[in-house]
């Protein structure tokens, strides 16, 4: 496990915990770390959601500037693929995920919330992609996921500007899905992510791949994937738990298979 990342398992929620204080700042041991968290939170059966935290007083203040600021072109022009590929594993992962913010979440620490599936924040969380302000742009997928969760105008104006909004703001323009107060965040996510324990893994997954890979496509080849996917649940055991529990009158148990 990374220096600056683990991820902590307990009662079938893995928390993907950034740990490199003080503003968590996103250097190249933070990416590799949180792929490779993204990675294990995949492969673990006892995993069932997962919530990416930073701890109580930053999600994180972004790619590591002091880090980036010795690059060259032909450096970045190599590195930029990693940044990418660190929040690619994290929105791959094949289980709801939610970003747990609490303070600066900006930059590339907005692009991890962003690789997320949900974003709870704490009333004095601000978010933002400041990249303008040093003469660069998102490049950890910022540009792509932030138009494609809020449009293409509200993105332009965060990207373009590079200003700070608060939680509130990031409510209203669906940024983030839910404001509460700041000590309370982690337990939040702990109980919105709850619901998927023990849950239909393997639907879940499908549901997950279909609607994401369906944004990405057109309609009917998004239709074709969403069918091909409905399909394959009838080969599951939870299909059959499900839908026999039903006629029964009891409660599923699924096993994920
Ligand atoms: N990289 C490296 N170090 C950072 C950092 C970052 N992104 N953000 C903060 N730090 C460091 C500061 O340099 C400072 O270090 P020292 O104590 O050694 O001076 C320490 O963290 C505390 O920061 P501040 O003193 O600045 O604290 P503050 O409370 O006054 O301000 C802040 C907090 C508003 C987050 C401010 O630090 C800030 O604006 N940070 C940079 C935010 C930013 O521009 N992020 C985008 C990075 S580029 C990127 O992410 C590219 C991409 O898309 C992948």
């Amino acid at each position: 496990m990374s220096e600056f990342v683990r991820l902590e398992v307990e009662d079938g929620i893995g928390t993907i915990r950034l740990d490199r204080p003080p503003m968590n700042a996103l250097n190249a041991a933070v990416q590799e770390g949180l792929a490779a968290a993204a990675t294990e939170a995949t492969m673990r059966e006892d995993v069932f959601a997962v919530i990416v935290y930073g701890g109580e007083k930053v999600f994180a203040a972004g790619a590591d500037i002091k880090e980036m600021e010795a690059m060259s072109y032909a450096q970045m022009a190599r590195h930029s693929a990693m940044l990418q590929d660190f929040t690619r594993a994290l929105a791959r992962i094949p289980k709801p995920t939610l970003a747990a913010i609490t303070g600066y979440a900006l930059g590339g620490g907005c692009e991890v919330a962003l690789s997320c599936d949900f974003r709870i924040a704490g009333a004095n969380a601000k978010l933002g992609q400041p990249e303008i302000s040093l003469g660069i742009i998102p490049g950890a997928g910022g540009t792509q996921r932030l138009a494609r969760l809020v449009g293409p105008a509200r993105a332009k104006d965060l990207v373009f500007s590079g200003r700070f909004i608060d939680a509130d703001e990031a409510l209203a323009i669906g940024l983030i899905d839910a404001v509460v107060p700041d000590d309370e965040v982690y337990a939040a996510a702990r109980k919105r992510l709850a619901r998927y324990v023990g849950g239909p893994a393997l639907a879940i997954k499908a549901a997950k791949e279909a609607i994401d890979k369906g944004l990405e496509v057109d309609l009917e080849t998004g239709l074709e994937i969403e069918r091909m996917a409905f399909a394959s649940l009838f080969a599951t055991e939870d299909k059959a738990i499900g839908m026999g529990a039903f006629v029964a009158k009891q409660k599923p148990s699924f096993v994920g298979r």
